[in-house]
């Protein structure tokens, strides 16, 4: 796992974005894998920023994104489907019929969850796929306990999880309990990991992913079983590495290894 530190968000955000450019890049028809969140929210303006003045071309991307709640429509102020038309989609040139994000208002949950699976190996896997953390340590919506195997799937949200999201919604009881997410599997299978955490908030989070045992009660930790994971922090997400001063010894000294 490479662990990329920051000095604040807005560099964070433009550090993952240069990645994700560098996967459309070399290969236009990359399959990228989205996510949703306050997180994100800045590598999305830094993507599209490149796409409106350098001309980074998203005409043959496809997305999958993580999560949806379930009992939201594509319309719901809160919905993934209304957060990524609106912070990313809207500004960008992915053909509408590329964009795939669960349903959480599909009459069968399992048959949907199964074709959204059999998608995304149809459309060749996920070339990169970006993630968030929650402060449980969970990726997607795969909370403490989710195996490390497991699929797309529904699932019922954490309380730690409700209330972080709570901020969004009227009250806390609007917070939907049920969600549709990707597995740790799904996800462990994407070519490529981004994972971006900001504030002292995730810094617990982090120093569990990143540096204690792999266990499926911080799924983030799976990450350490990926051979290509990145993960981009801010200051303060860092403060908690036992490990940090290495990774930056790492970061400054990169640039002169030999080429391989
Ligand atoms: P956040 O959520 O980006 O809004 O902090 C991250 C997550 O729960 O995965």
């Amino acid at each position: 796992m490479e662990v990329i530190i920051c000095e604040e968000y807005e560099a964070m955000s433009k550090a993952a974005a240069r990645d994700i450019a560098n996967v459309l890049n070399t290969k236009p028809n990359a399959v990228l894998g989205m996510a949703t969140g306050s997180t994100p929210l800045g590598l999305y303006q830094e993507l599209v920023r490149l796409h409106k003045e350098e001309g980074l071309d998203f005409s043959q991307v496809t997305t999958f994104n993580l999560d949806e709640y379930v009992g939201l429509s594509p319309q719901h102020e809160q919905s993934y489907h209304r957060f990524m038309h609106d912070n990313f989609f809207s500004a960008v040139n992915i053909p509408r019929q590329n964009i795939y994000i669960p349903s959480g208002t599909t009459s069968n949950y399992q048959a949907f969850c199964e074709w959204y699976e059999r998608r995304i190996m149809e459309c060749g896997g996920i070339d990169v796929q970006i993630l968030g953390i929650g402060s449980d340590g969970h990726i997607a919506f795969n909370e403490p306990g989710s195996s490390l195997q497991s699929r797309t799937r529904l699932k019922t949200l954490a309380k730690s999880t409700i209330d972080d999201n709570a901020r969004f919604f009227d009250k806390a009881s609007d917070v939907p309990i049920y969600a549709i997410t990707m597995g740790v599997g799904t996800i462990l299978e994407s070519r490529k990991l981004v994972l971006l955490a900001n504030g002292s908030s995730k810094a617990k989070a982090i120093a569990e992913a990143v540096e204690g045992p792999v266990t499926s009660m911080i799924t983030a930790s799976a990450l350490q079983l990926h051979p290509m994971a990145t993960v981009y922090l801010d200051a303060a997400a860092s403060e908690q590495l036992k490990m940090r001063d290495y990774y930056l010894w790492i970061q400054d000294k990169k640039p002169g290894a030999p080429a391989l």
